[in-house]
């Protein structure tokens, strides 16, 4: 029998990872996933014997079922899991426009749904944006997917009162998104986004899980979006 009080799917690296560290380290039981087997018998090894692990899709609604199944009152659920690529409105590739509202948004929208049964009177429930929502750098679908996931927890936070649902949009962040990806290509990301924040530096994964862990305690957040930017969308 598997045991939790929070749910995070995509907590096998960066962000997700992060945070379930943090509940850990208060106590607390968390069941993370992840779509790879291999990588999630090492995360659960590392957070230790409060935290289970479940392979499971995102993208999947039988696989969400799945991994939900016999979980009962969570106090939470954070959904940063998304694989997608994203690219101009002229190149008309379904890939980077309709695919990537699949893998990110519809993914987060289900989560939600097939989680609700699983889910405390009181529970806290963070979707996974991203600083583009407000200033976009291009990738027009990629802008409008994270901000529609903005609206939808404003959506959600309404309809399913008392339970509350926050956003949190990070900026470019230093996590294994970014460190998996050709050096070249991430030292000119980074580049860049020194140029472009008030911080002049990427976030640390550690700052995206604790604005995730003020969005699931904070009582009087719901239906907001929390900018973890450094400024981005200011400068
Ligand atoms: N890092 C940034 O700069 C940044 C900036 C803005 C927004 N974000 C948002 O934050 C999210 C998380 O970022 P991160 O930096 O923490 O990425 P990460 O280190 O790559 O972590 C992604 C996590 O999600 C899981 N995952 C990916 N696709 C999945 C799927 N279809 N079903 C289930 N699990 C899946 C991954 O495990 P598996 O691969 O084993 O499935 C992993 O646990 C991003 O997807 C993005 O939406 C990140």
């Amino acid at each position: 029998m598997t045991q939790a009080n929070y749910a995070i799917i995509g907590g096998t690296s960066g962000i997700g990872f992060a945070l379930a560290q943090k509940l850990v380290a208060r106590g607390e039981r968390v069941l993370i996933g992840g779509r790879n087997e291999q990588k999630l018998a090492q995360a659960q090894e590392r957070l230790g014997p409060q935290a289970s692990g479940r392979v499971v899709d995102i993208t999947d609604r039988a696989s969400l079922r799945i991994f939900f199944e016999g979980i009962e009152a969570l106090s939470g659920l954070f959904t940063p899991a998304a694989s997608y690529a994203t690219g101009d409105f002229r190149d008309g590739d379904s890939a980077t426009s309709e695919g990537l509202f699949q893998a990110k948004f519809w993914a987060q929208y289900w989560a939600v749904y097939e989680a609700l049964p699983h889910l405390s009177d009181t529970a806290s429930v963070v979707l996974m944006s991203g600083a583009a929502s407000a200033r976009p750098i291009g990738a027009p679908a990629y802008a409008a997917c994270n901000a529609a996931l903005e609206g939808l927890a404003r959506g959600l936070a309404v309809e399913l009162r008392p339970i509350r649902v926050n956003c949190l949009s990070p900026g470019t962040t230093d996590s294994e998104l970014w460190r998996n990806r050709e050096a070249a290509q991430r030292d000119a990301a980074y580049d860049y986004w020194n140029n472009v924040t008030l911080v002049q530096r990427p976030g640390t994964v550690e700052e995206q899980a604790d604005a995730a862990l003020f969005l699931l305690e904070n009582k009087n957040m719901t239906g907001s979006t929390l900018y973890c930017d450094g400024g981005y969308t200011l400068k």
